[in-house]
């Protein structure tokens, strides 16, 4: 019998669950492994070093686990472990930074909002992608706090959510950007509320399906067809988290609506 490759994702949280659903579509037949490193959520805030080691410890999890491509499902982390990930494995690695480019491509007021965690803003990678692309229109930056955890939490529409997404939004809009970037990958899990709450004339960018594009063409042939004995349909997705299994449930439930097997990260990877 055939299988297809089996992808290594990890993220901070559930955030990177938002890019899982794109791979999910592009590679239907793959074996998913997600790790949610929900004890150590959120990464925005945590110094460049901590983000590293724990970007090595689910990576050689993942790869324990016969990941073929990983999938670094996080702007942060990408931002800061993403060079010392490719130095230390040899296999396709694929990572994500804020769109950018496609964002000033449709820009019409030539101002762009970047939504992000502070993190990923102080990056040496981000500051190179504004100088890259900053000349050609005005970009703003938006560090989030406090967005990531109502994601966490499950909370897409409640008080508090609306209330930082307006604080976080407001100066951009009223600075003229027509375009904001959903610089993390928790942040498209809010989408219907962002749009609700800056109206339907704004465009909102965000990666998630770039990536899986990406993914495919950076996937080894042969690792696309092997063979093995083993078929097993709920098994193609399998979730992790560093967490209490009792409370990522809940939330999981809420952005993931497929069987999952959701299990506790094994102890040496925590
Ligand atoms: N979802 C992540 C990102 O794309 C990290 C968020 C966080 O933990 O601060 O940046």
């Amino acid at each position: 019998m055939v299988a297809s490759a089996t992808i290594g994702v990890f993220d901070s949280g559930v955030g990177g669950l938002s890019v899982l659903h794109h791979i999910r579509r592009t590679l239907p037949e793959a074996r998913l492994i997600y790790v949610a490193d929900s004890a150590h959520v959120p990464y925005g805030d945590k110094p460049a070093a901590y983000i590293e080691q724990r970007s090595h410890a689910l990576a050689r999890f993942l790869i324990s686990q016969g990941a073929d491509a990983l999938v670094i499902a996080c702007n942060t982390a990408t931002a800061v472990a993403a060079a010392s990930l490719r130095a230390q494995f040899s296999l396709p690695i694929i990572g994500m930074e804020p769109a950018v480019k496609p964002a000033v491509a449709v820009s019409k007021s030539g101002v762009v909002g970047v939504l992000a965690t502070t993190g990923t803003l102080e990056s040496a990678r981000f500051a190179a992608l504004l100088e890259r692309y900053g000349e050609e229109v005005e970009i703003i930056t938006q560090g989030c706090p406090g967005l990531v955890e109502q994601v966490e939490q499950g909370d897409l529409h409640g008080a508090k959510t609306r209330e930082l997404i307006t604080r976080y939004t407001a100066p951009l809009l009223a600075r003229g950007a027509d375009t904001l970037i959903l610089g993390c990958t928790h942040y498209p899990f809010l989408a219907p509320l962002i749009r609700e709450l800056v109206g339907s004339e704004i465009t909102l960018v965000d990666t998630g399906a770039a990536v899986a594009r990406q993914l495919q063409r950076r996937l080894p042939v042969e690792r696309i067809c092997r063979a093995t004995d083993e078929v097993d349909a709920t098994a193609q997705v399998q979730i992790y988290t560093s967490g209490d299994i009792a409370q990522a449930q809940p939330t999981l439930a809420k952005l993931w609506h497929e069987p999952a097997k959701l299990r506790g990260l094994p102890s040496q990877y925590c």
